[in-house]
């Protein structure tokens, strides 16, 4: 372009060419901005630069320049002749930077500062390069700080006056305070001030001053900020009560102030039991319906338990029922004696009782048949009003001692004064009432126990270990109760009833 510009220029008469010359230059001017301006830190700002021009050209390159205390950096620069990446900005300036792009026509070259600090205050220059025209401006940034609102503290007595600080904090350049008056004259009083610079170098500011009896009670701190004019300021009443020299009164707002904060404590305090009153009762109530719902639950399963239990028991009789044998006695009586207590004594008719230590010998009757190994099963009728014994006795050989004590190895359950009991254990059988009239008796070798049933309800009534150990080539007989007038007791041939299954 320039040659061409050249060429043109070059076929033209020398005076046209300045005429055309001055009008180029004459056609671009930058307008100079008001100066300085003043960036908050923290916020943003825009840094004017306005070209004036009747059209502002595509092909325009505009860079900005800081110039710092000691540095100088290229901050950004919009280059209209790269299309694709027009703008290229300092890494010092990573991302706070913008132009106003689509103002460009208008001329506007402004650049957008974001998130002002306190390194960016300094001077930016404004260049802007045309085909066959340049300018250039400064602006100077100023960067400015207003701290938070002050806060007036009361410090306590100071002689007869009475002592306040005023603080903020968060301030730059370094501010202005005064202390004033009801009127907002400047106070007489005597302030020491502090302005702390902080690490980042704004200021935090403390100031102190004493206030005398006697003097303008309305005390105002009014920090000033001269680049930005803000200003922040507290207020604050004295009342006389708080001087030393009013002591009595003091002592009495003292009192009245004692005596409200006891009764917003109180109200607290009967706002908190209120509460924890109404949530004690929640509790309560939340309790006793658990406990409620457990007691169901607890008496639902129990009765569950109890059905469960009274099936297996039921099961218990049916399998032992299962081995049922029919016995044959012989006919002549034998004698057991049994050291148990309260074993009846048919032979005596007299109701003395006995004493319930002393053995006392029984007449029974023995089957015929014996059992070595096995399950085996059968029902014995018993009277009802007589003491009774049954049960099952073992022998190495009976033969050989037929009608003598067989001693100590038998399995007994018997009757004696309407209370039962087990021969092994000399217990006492807890049974509610003895109304079964046929028990069932179960000789299981297997699991070497003896097991008696109350048949009619189909319930264990105890269970006797055999103690197989010491003689294991013991043979078992059944004994059953010799009934009075020497009438055989009836052995019942059960019935064999099909287990009841299908009700389990
Ligand atoms: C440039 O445009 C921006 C955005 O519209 C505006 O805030 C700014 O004042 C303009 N600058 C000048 C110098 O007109």
């Amino acid at each position: 372009m320039m040659a061409s510009r050249f060429q043109y220029a070059m076929t033209l008469h020398i005076i046209i060419f300045l005429q055309i010359a001055h009008l180029v230059t004459g056609q671009f001017k930058i307008i100079p901005p008001d100066n300085p301006v003043i960036g908050v830190i923290g916020k943003g700002v825009t840094l004017p630069c306005q070209l004036e021009a009747k059209t502002t050209p595509e092909r325009l390159t505009v860079q900005w320049i800081f110039t710092g205390k000691s540095q100088k950096i290229f901050v950004t620069t919009y280059d209209g002749k790269n299309k694709q990446n027009p703008i290229s900005e300092d890494e010092t300036y990573q991302g706070r930077t913008n132009f106003f792009q689509t103002e460009f026509n208008k001329g506007n070259m402004s650049l957008h500062l974001k998130n002002v600090m306190l390194s960016d205050e300094g001077k930016y220059t404004c260049n802007i390069f045309l085909e066959n025209w340049y300018d250039e401006v400064v602006v100077d940034l100023n960067v400015a700080a207003k701290g938070d609102d002050t806060s007036i503290f009361l410090d306590g007595h100071v002689g007869q006056g009475i002592g306040l600080t005023c603080k903020s904090q968060g301030w730059f350049p370094e501010p202005e305070v005064v202390w004033l008056d009801s009127k907002g004259q400047t106070r007489k009083e005597k302030v020491i001030t502090q302005r702390t610079k902080t690490s980042s170098g704004i200021f935090d500011v403390v100031t102190s001053m004493n206030l005398e009896p006697g003097s303008d009670k309305e005390v105002s701190c009014r920090i000033v900020n001269n680049l930005l004019n803000t200003v922040c300021e507290s207020r604050v009443l004295i009342s006389d009560v708080f001087f030393p020299s009013t002591s009595p009164w003091m002592t009495a707002f003292i009192a009245i102030l004692c005596f409200s904060i006891a009764v917003i404590a109180a109200v607290g305090a009967k706002l908190k039991v209120n509460t924890t009153r109404r949530q004690k009762a929640e509790k309560n109530n939340l309790e006793e319906q658990l406990e409620a719902q457990k007691n169901t639950f607890k008496g639902a399963i129990s009765e569950n338990i109890k059905q469960l239990d009274r099936l297996k028991d039921d099961l218990d009789f049916w399998e032992a029922r299962s081995h049922a044998v029919l016995i044959d006695v012989n006919p002549d009586c034998r004698v057991l004696e049994l050291p148990v207590p309260g074993t009846p004594k048919v032979e005596d008719t007299s109701s003395e009782p006995e004493s319930l230590s002393s053995p006392s010998t029984v007449p029974v009757l023995v089957g015929k048949e014996g059992f070595a190994a096995g399950k085996h099963y059968w029902e014995v009728e018993v009277d009802q009003q007589q003491d009774w014994v049954l049960g099952v006795v073992g022998e190495k050989e009976r033969q050989e001692e037929e009608g003598t004590n067989v001693g100590e190895d038998f399995w007994a359950l018997h009757r004696s004064q309407g209370e039962l009991f087990s021969s092994k254990e000399n217990s006492k059988i807890e049974k509610k009432s003895m109304s079964c009239s046929v028990i069932g008796v179960l000789l299981d070798l297997e699991e070497a126990q003896v097991k008696f049933y109350e048949a009619g309800q189909r319930n264990i009534i105890v269970k006797i270990p055999l103690n197989l150990g010491k003689k294991p080539a013991e043979i078992f007989y059944p004994f059953l109760p010799k009934g009075e007038e020497g009438v055989v007791t009836p052995v019942i041939c059960p019935v064999l009833i099909p287990v009841p299954l299908e009700t389990l």
